[in-house]
């Protein structure tokens, strides 16, 4: 089975204006054929974002979004306002929610409801801590962030998910797993879709992963049986290494 690869750039709580229309007309000479290509800026960079890489196929998508539709709950974002302008797209899960924000599977699962309510497509981050690793409870941890997230949707949405892991530990850490590490975790996860949802929809499901991707261990990573592409963070603030990134997923 070919997957098309990939690489989504989670630009986090970085870029004013200025910088990200920068970034943008550089990203804009990106020309691949075999990727797809993501950005997810902040959401005050969202709209001039997906108007500027209009007529490119580099999709704009959103870093998070809000579980109800509108309402009194003050600094949030819903997915009616982002399909509003134009997104339809959101990371849904990304371990600094789960950490910073007190996101629980709980809520992550109406954040999953929403978006599918509303047509929308996801990017849904799991990945395990540290000391989940040290005590060998890792495979435990993403079952159970997968069973509780979107396990529940019905097989005929289960197109709309792309699913990225990423061990806490190698965010931002420069720390990556191992080969080993994620083929064996990309194979577990791409099992577990398949016991639940069957061959059809496991062999179809993009698994990316995430956690200090860089170009110099992209191709590696890349090339991986399982791995069908990236959830890229500090690399993709900087135009040079995440269109390297970005071509060795389209080698
Ligand atoms: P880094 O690539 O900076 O490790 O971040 C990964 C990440 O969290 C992407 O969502």
């Amino acid at each position: 089975m070919k997957r098309k690869k990939v690489v989504a750039g989670n630009w986090k709580m970085n870029m004013n204006l200025e910088e990200s229309k920068k970034l943008i007309s550089e990203l804009m000479q990106i020309n691949v054929e075999n990727v797809d290509v993501k950005i997810a800026p902040s959401f005050t960079n969202l709209f001039h974002s997906n108007i500027m890489l209009d007529s490119s196929s580099i999709e704009v998508i959103s870093q998070d979004m809000h579980h109800e539709q509108k309402g009194a709950f003050t600094g949030e974002i819903s997915a009616e306002m982002l399909l509003g302008i134009g997104i339809k797209t959101s990371i849904i899960g990304h371990s600094e929610r789960r950490k910073y924000f007190g996101e629980t599977d709980l809520i992550l699962s109406k954040k999953v409801n929403s978006a599918i309510e509303n047509k929308m497509k996801i990017v849904f981050c799991i990945g395990e801590e540290l000391m989940d690793r040290n005590n060998n409870n890792h495979f435990d941890i993403i079952e159970s962030q997968l069973r509780n997230g979107i396990f529940h949707i019905e097989s005929s949405q289960f197109k709309n998910i792309i699913i990225a892991y990423e061990p806490v530990w190698a965010i931002g850490t420069g720390m990556t797993a191992n080969s080993d590490q994620i083929q064996e975790m990309h194979q577990f996860i791409r099992d577990l879709v398949n016991s639940k949802f069957g061959n059809e929809i496991s062999q179809n499901i993009k698994i990316l992963y995430g956690g200090s991707v860089k170009p110099s261990n992209a191709k590696e990573i890349f090339s991986l049986k399982d791995i069908d592409g990236g959830l890229i963070g500090g690399a993709s603030l900087n135009f040079s290494d995440f269109n390297s990134i970005v071509e060795a997923a389209n080698e």
